[in-house]
C-alpha cells in the first residue's frame, strides 16, 4: 500500500480538518500493523500542509525493544514522499480509538509539524504544544551548543 494515499482538499492555513477521513485512514492503515508480541495494533495518519495523507502502522521484531512505532512509519513515509510539515495527526488503536502517542512519538510529531500541529487524543482535539510543553528543538541546539558539532574536533 503506498504510504502516500493522496489528498484531503485543504485548501490553506486555518482550513478545519476532516477529522473523519484522517481517522478512517487510520482506522485502515491499523488493519496493516504488525503487532503479534503486544497484540496491540496502532494505525496513524497525518494531514500534510500540502494536502497529502501520510501512514504509518507499527512493526514489532521478536527482539522487543526494536519495535516500530506506527508514527516512525508515519515520518518516513513523510519524507520519502516529498516533505512539509505535519498539520493534523490521528493516531488509532485496534478498536478506531483515539490514542495519545507515546513520549518518542510526541518528539518526533513535534519535529516535524511544530507546536501548532493539531492531534486527535481520546480527550478531545490538542496541539503538540499542549501535549508536549516546553518541549526541546532545534533552537535550543542552536542556543546551547559548545562551539562545534564535529564530535573529531572536539
Ligand atoms: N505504539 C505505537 O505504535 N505508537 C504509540 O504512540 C504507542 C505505542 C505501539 C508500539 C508497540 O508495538 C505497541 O504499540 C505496544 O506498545
Amino acid at each position: 500500500m503506498a504510504t502516500s494515499v493522496g489528498t484531503l482538499g485543504i485548501n490553506g492555513p486555518g482550513d478545519p480538518v476532516d477529522w473523519a477521513a484522517l481517522t478512517k485512514y487510520a482506522t485502515e492503515v491499523m488493519g496493516r500493523a504488525y503487532a503479534p508480541y503486544s497484540g496491540y495494533k496502532v494505525g496513524v495518519a497525518g494531514l500534510v500542509d500540502d494536502g497529502r495523507v501520510v501512514l504509518g502502522c507499527n512493526v514489532e521484531n521478536a527482539a522487543y525493544g526494536v519495535a516500530l512505532c506506527a508514527e516512525c512509519g508515519m515520518v518516513s513515509a513523510l519524507h520519502s514522499t516529498g516533505g512539509g510539515r505535519l498539520v493534523a495527526v490521528a493516531c488509532v488503536d485496534s478498536r478506531g480509538a483515539a490514542l495519545m502517542p507515546c513520549g518518542r512519538c510526541r518528539q518526533l510529531l513535534w519535529e516535524n509539524g511544530g507546536p501548532e500541529l493539531q492531534l486527535m487524543t481520546p480527550s478531545g482535539v490538542k496541539t503538540m504544544n499542549d501535549v508536549l510543553p516546553d518541549a526541546f528543538d532545534a533552537s535550543d541546539l542552536a542556543e546551547g551548543r559548545s562551539g562545534t558539532s564535529d564530535p573529531v574536533a572536539e
